[in-house]
């Protein structure tokens, strides 16, 4: 994994100025190619719809929860390259952890993970963060009314 992502964020930003390219990671290249734990779940633990289905980018994001730790996520995104990149490489970093730990994933954890992110596409890698987050809260509502 590249460390160095806040060097590689600098890069692009200076990459997209005079051009408008943007310069994607290795890793947000096989993501986007070959994205992980992409589906639904019959009956998840949690469930979460973030961003707006009716005219614009969002992810459907389900988990599976066994003894307090995310045992599966499984989403369906509709968005950029970066959008659909930043959601399989947070399902990676996500599933095994308990949820406290889960919670603690933020965007920059994921952009880090991808090996940094053209600046103009950052907020993408925020749907599957919030995504998580809800499904999270979700699953922890439902088991507070015991179901
Ligand atoms: Fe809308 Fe990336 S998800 S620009």
């Amino acid at each position: 994994m590249n460390k160095d992502w806040k060097a590689l964020y600098r890069q692009d930003q200076v990459q997209e100025e005079p051009t408008g390219y943007l310069v994607y990671s290795e890793s947000i290249l096989d993501h986007f190619k070959n994205p992980r734990h992409v589906g639904e779940i019959d009956d998840p633990d949690g469930l979460a719809v973030v961003g707006d289905p009716s005219c614009g980018d969002h992810i459907r994001l389900y988990i599976k929860i066994e003894d307090e730790k995310i045992a599966d996520i499984k989403y369906k995104v509709f968005g950029c390259a970066a959008a659909i990149a930043s959601s399989s490489i947070l399902s990676e970093l996500a599933i095994g952890k308990d949820l406290d730990d889960a919670l603690m994933i933020t965007d920059d954890d994921v952009i880090e993970a991808a090996g940094g992110m053209p600046a103009k596409k950052a907020h993408c890698s925020l749907l599957g963060v919030v995504g998580l987050h809800t499904a999270i809260a979700d699953y922890l509502m439902r088991r507070e009314k015991g179901g």
